[in-house]
């Protein structure tokens, strides 16, 4: 298989070469030659993502190869043809020259009349043994066209690559196909974002919702109010990670300028995606509070937040600071000039509104109920002078609390209920629920996913969400505008994770937001994605390993020295081949069928294979000796019952460069559970814990259910019970820090009279804000 690889840099700037002109002849790549004197791949059957509304295969087959021309009737279609040749010249082996001319041989994109009723999105593609002919009645439509012929090709990576003979047709379920990135919390590079539009415009997402304001950042350069990023732009992370070696402050910052935006949205325009800026009022405002503190509430200065969760700082909602944020909108829409604008609405705890008179009694003269009423007030306020720069509203569904704005678009994101209700009440709506559709939680329980809500959002689980829901009467169905995935950052902290997260569930997404619902299918679905990991790999993506990879579930038996394992793909593909003998499995190594019996020590190798070739990069590897029957971590240990919600894979606040630990913990209770330790000959547990920054705004509501067992000695102890309410078995005192390298190892010699087998529940005693002690492993050791 041929791997040609671009660097992100040279393929947006080659976008941007061919985007300038109506036509460009592509220079050919060296890298195709050897290819090109290779027999023509064979394509058997289309693999695009997202699936088309309908496929109809006819006889032959076309070849694509050097000396296919490229042609376009009219200045549209010569720019998406040049953005066709552009972009499979730089992601593929086939350069192909475009050429103005007439003829009907080779690929010719053409505009077409509207059909009455038909999307502006729709494009035809029409794969004959003479030609392939891409047609839409916009651009847009022609650009989509484009990308699936595209997805054909780059799904190959061949300089020669044979079609079969098909007509597709094809149009979008939703106008409203989205995703959103938070560069609040964790700042992306322009390079970053054009990598993401290229892959989102590949794929027929067209709503890119930047998240460019919050508590811990503010993103956006306001030529009027300066400190927003001067000030806003910059936080001290919380712990070692927020100081030098010399214990000055090690500043976390990042902004855009506005010429930056303007680059970024002229980007996405050419690639038919509208932006969607969010400025988030009236809370998550902290960083605009320590900007401009007379836009807040409480006296005297804050600083831009390192506390992640919500944060009480809110805006002050008097004429002064309404006439403030037209100033940043009036910026925005300057900017941007999509038809929406995100004024957020989410999570504005009221702690402030509620302790300030000067706020309490604005409320009473405006004769408003609460402060909900006041929030809406704001943020009718706010759509008045969007509507009047000819712009829409739409926020997340707490603006429905207080009385909807007039013509407010909810984004429904605490489950799906907020869309019903809106939906219901005629606004439109886009559904982009957190269970479901939020990207910063794991997409499988693997122990290598990256830091996270470890609650698992699976590629099944984003393909099974149909985002109209049944309760809907049919006249209110059609106000389901669309649907989005979110992208939060607080424990996003690289580009590698990014792109981790993103993908390959993005394939997901694009599918649920395209294609009718009658034709989404799974199995398909997966039979389909290999292609789309190649294309991802064309556009210099690094997607997941994980999903592709082999999950691995053990049940041992110290006794008998042995382990009984189960495979599995997170992805649901069946064929798990594995070896025991240290050479890695083949696609004719022995397949796996059922759980495994290993008596240890032993070394077990795994990989899933389709249609003959491996998913993942590497293959999976455990070692399974003695010794791992005697241990456990914070990844292969349960949580305690009373852990409640909250667990989080938080990632350590140090080295300050490098790799860095993270660790499984429920904030509320921290506590993790061995059930069924077996623990005859064991004399000690050994525990290595790190400590980390507690660094949470919760709800005072919250706050409240926080647990921690009361400390005896000075700095509180480890402590190892049988179950959780059961007696204590082991304990060893807590030294008051860490060792050098941010960790701690302490042996708790186990009382006698232990059951030969226990369920240990185990916990650090005392509060220990604003760090928390967190376990990372436990060994039971034997007496010799
Ligand atoms: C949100 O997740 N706070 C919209």
């Amino acid at each position: 298989m041929i791997r040609y690889r671009t660097t992100t840099a040279a393929l947006a700037s080659a976008l941007f070469v061919v985007l300038g002109g109506t036509t460009a002849c592509v220079a050919t790549n060296d890298a195709a030659t050897p290819a090109a004197q290779a027999q023509p791949v064979q394509v058997e059957s289309a693999t695009i993502i997202p699936r088309p509304q309908s496929m109809q295969p006819a006889a032959g087959t076309f070849l694509v190869a050097a000396g296919t021309t490229v042609r376009a009737q009219g200045e549209a279609a010569a720019r998406v043809a040049a953005q066709f040749t552009g972009l499979l010249g730089r992601t593929t082996p086939l350069a192909l020259a475009t050429d103005a001319g007439k003829a009907e041989d080779g690929i010719v994109f053409r505009l077409t009349p509207a059909g009455a009723g038909a999307s502006p999105e729709a494009y035809a593609l029409d794969i004959s043994p003479t030609g392939i002919v891409v047609e839409a009645a916009s651009e847009h439509g022609l650009f989509n066209g484009a990308m699936s012929l595209w997805q054909l090709l780059a799904g190959q990576q061949a300089a020669a690559v044979s079609l079969p003979a098909m007509r597709i047709e094809d149009a979008p379920r939703f106008a409203w196909r989205g995703l959103m990135l938070d560069s609040a919390r964790h700042f992306w590079s322009v390079e970053q974002i054009k990598v993401l539009l290229d892959a989102m415009a590949t794929q027929k997402l067209n709503t890119f919702h930047w998240h460019l304001t919050d508590d811990q950042g503010w993103r956006i350069e306001i030529k009027r109010y300066p400190k927003l990023t001067e000030v806003g732009g910059c936080r001290v992370p919380q712990g070692d990670a927020g100081r030098k070696a010399d214990g000055t402050p090690n500043l976390y910052c990042g902004h855009y300028t506005q010429e930056q935006i303007r680059d970024v949205v002229a980007y996405a325009a050419a690639r038919h995606i509208t932006i969607v800026p969010e400025i988030d009022v009236p809370g998550h405002a902290q960083a605009a509070v320590a900007a401009y503190p007379e836009h807040g509430v409480v006296d005297g200065p804050t600083e831009p937040s390192h506390n992640w969760g919500v944060n009480p700082y809110l805006f002050n909602p008097r004429e002064e600071t309404l006439q403030f944020l037209e100033g940043v909108l009036a910026e925005v829409i300057d900017l941007f000039p999509g038809p929406y604008v995100h004024i957020g609405g989410d999570e504005a705890v009221k702690y402030q509104w509620q302790a300030s008179p000067a706020v309490q009694a604005h409320i009473r003269a405006l004769g408003l109920k609460d402060e909900e009423a006041l929030q809406s007030h704001m943020l009718k306020r706010l759509e008045k002078f969007l509507e009047e720069h000819d712009r829409k509203l739409i926020g997340w569904d707490e603006i429905i609390e207080g009385g909807l704005p007039p013509q407010a678009t909810v984004m429904s994101w605490r489950g799906i209920e907020g869309g019903i209700e809106a939906a219901t009440h005629g606004h439109d709506v886009v559904m982009a629920p957190g269970n479901t559709l939020y990207l910063d939680f794991l997409q499988t329980n693997l122990p290598d996913e990256p830091p996270g809500r470890p609650k698992f959002t699976s590629m099944q689980k984003i393909y099974a969400f149909d985002p109209v829901p049944g309760q809907l009467q049919p006249e209110q169905r059609r106000h389901v505008i669309g649907v989005q995935a979110n992208m939060w950052t607080e424990h996003t902290r690289t580009w590698e994770r990014l792109q981790h997260n993103l993908f390959p569930r993005m394939a997901a997404l694009a599918e649920i937001a395209w294609t009718p619902l009658q034709r989404k299918d799974y199995d398909d679905f997966l039979k389909r994605l290999p292609a789309q990991l190649q294309r991802y790999r064309a556009l210099d993506i690094a997607y997941g390993q994980t999903a592709l990879s082999v999950a691995m579930q053990r049940h041992d038996d110290r006794a008998g020295n042995r382990v009984d394992v189960e495979l599995s793909n997170p992805l649901g593909y069946g064929d798990i081949r594995y070896t025991t003998d240290g050479s890695a499995p083949t696609a004719r190594s022995p397949a796996y069928a059922a759980p495994l019996a290993l008596q240890v020590p032993t070394y077990l190798e795994a990989a899933v294979f389709f249609d003959g070739k491996p998913l993942a990069d590497k293959a999976s590897r455990w070692t399974l000796d003695a010794a791992s029957l005697l241990t456990r971590n914070d990844k292969t240990l349960a949580q305690c019952p009373q852990g409640g919600r909250l667990l989080l894979r938080l990632e350590d606040d140090n080295p300050t460069d490098g790799p860095r630990e993270n660790f499984d913990v429920t904030i509320f209770n921290p506590c993790w559970l061995w059930e069924g330790a077996q623990l005859q000959d064991v004399a000690s547990i050994q525990v290595r814990a790190g400590r980390i920054p507690y660094n949470f705004g919760l709800l005072r509501e919250e706050e409240a259910k926080r647990g921690f067992r009361k400390a005896v000695a000075a700095h509180g102890e480890f402590e190892v019970r049988d179950g959780c309410e059961g007696p204590v078995l082991a304990s060893v005192p807590l030294p008051e820090a860490a060792d050098a390298d941010g960790f701690i190892t302490l042996d708790a010699p186990l009382h006698s009279g232990a059951n030969a087998t226990a369920n240990l529940c185990m916990t650090f005693s005392g509060d220990t804000r604003p760090t928390m002690w967190v376990l990372k492993q436990v060994a039971l050791r034997t007496g010799d």
